[in-house]
């Protein structure tokens, strides 16, 4: 038991006032700061607490829940991936940004850092990219200890009347063949290198709910669940956990440009559909989520559906309906 003396606590005030003001800025990782505090022999006692026998050191360190784990997420260079991407590194991973819009994932990378980021062309339709984007994250960081499938497309959005199979084969080769060779290849490494890894895919409310999303869309995100819950039950022997993140409509370029509107538009008409009012769905919520999937946070998850819907995919509105 280290012997704590008034003097201690008057040293302490000062600094973790300055230091909270400090976190506030940097809100990310507000919950997650530890403060350590060493006493040593105080060599020069103050005059005015003669009997002080220690001064303190305030350490503030960060506890970064992912410090020194090596990351790849596709569809990193925009919206939820892009938000991933820094919220993980924020976190103290290195972080792999693995897209095809090279221009974006590389201003990522700047946005970010070069120390704690780096860009990867990955065309997730195409398995030997995604192969060499796990050697790439391998050869230069060592390992590979997450992998975050979120690389997806929307598709043909029209009813399923008229719906064009081309790019039905479109949404399923990049939607649900992606994520599938991701988990193939990450999980190899996982397991080659030993590593009891996190791998998340990016579901939706479309991968429980029809209607929620177009036909060929909806269909690809329910198969994400299933491979998702199937790999989790192949992997569990590895110590390699497999979940899915699943949100519902956030403002990015994807939903913006589904139907070519606003993100205000995107917003206000999410906001009106979920019972969980008084917030916005942002990108950043649901990195939180895939964050704390990602760490050890979630040591004992997998085969989940981690919902970020603000209640949408469980909640019914019959009710409310009928008291208004
Ligand atoms: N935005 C929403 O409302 C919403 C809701 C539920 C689920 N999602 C899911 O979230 C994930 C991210 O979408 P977002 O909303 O951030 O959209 P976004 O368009 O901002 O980001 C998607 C990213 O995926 C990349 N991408 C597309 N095809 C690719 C390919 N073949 N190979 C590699 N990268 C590719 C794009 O270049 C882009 O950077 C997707 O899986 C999407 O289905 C989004």
């Amino acid at each position: 038991m280290v012997p704590v003396h008034p003097y201690f606590f008057w040293q302490l005030s000062l600094p973790a006032v300055a230091l909270e003001g400090l976190i506030s800025r940097h809100s990310p990782v507000r919950n997650r700061i530890a403060l350590s505090v060493v006493v040593v022999q105080n060599p020069r006692p103050p005059a005015a607490v003669p009997h002080a026998n220690f001064v303190t050191i305030l350490h503030v360190s960060a506890c970064h829940v992912l410090e020194g784990k090596v990351a790849i997420i596709t569809g990193a260079a925009s919206g939820i991936g892009e938000a991933a991407a820094k919220l993980f590194a924020e976190n103290g991973a290195f972080v792999v940004i693995a897209d095809i819009q090279d221009e974006l994932g590389h201003q990522v990378v700047a946005s970010i850092g070069p120390e704690k980021s780096s860009y990867f062309h990955c065309n997730v339709r195409d398995e030997r990219q995604v192969e060499e984007t796990v050697a790439y994250a391998i050869q230069k960081y060592g390992t590979l200890d997450i992998m975050f499938s979120n690389a997806a497309i929307t598709g043909p959005i029209g009813s399923i009347l008229e719906m064009d199979m081309d790019g039905f084969d479109d949404t399923i080769a990049t939607n649900f063949r992606g994520p599938a060779s991701t988990i193939k290849h990450a999980a190899r490494a996982m397991v080659e290198k030993q590593v009891r890894g996190s791998i998340i895919c990016t579901g939706s409310v479309s991968s429980t709910l029809g209607g929620s999303g177009p036909p060929a869309y909806t269909a690809s995100k329910h198969a994400v669940l299933g491979l998702v819950r199937s790999a989790a039950d192949d992997l569990g022997q590895y110590g390699i956990r497999v979940n899915c993140v699943s949100p519902f409509a956030v403002a990015t370029r994807m939903s913006t440009g589904m139907y070519n509107v606003d993100a205000s538009i995107v917003e206000a008409s999410a906001s009106s559909f979920s019972q969980l009012k008084g917030i916005i769905l942002k990108p950043r919520h649901v990195a939180e989520a895939a964050l704390f999937l990602a760490s050890d946070e979630s040591a004992y998850v997998t085969g989940h559906n981690l919902a970020v819907d603000g209640g949408v995919s469980v909640l019914s509105t019959t009710r409310s309906r009928l008291r208004k």
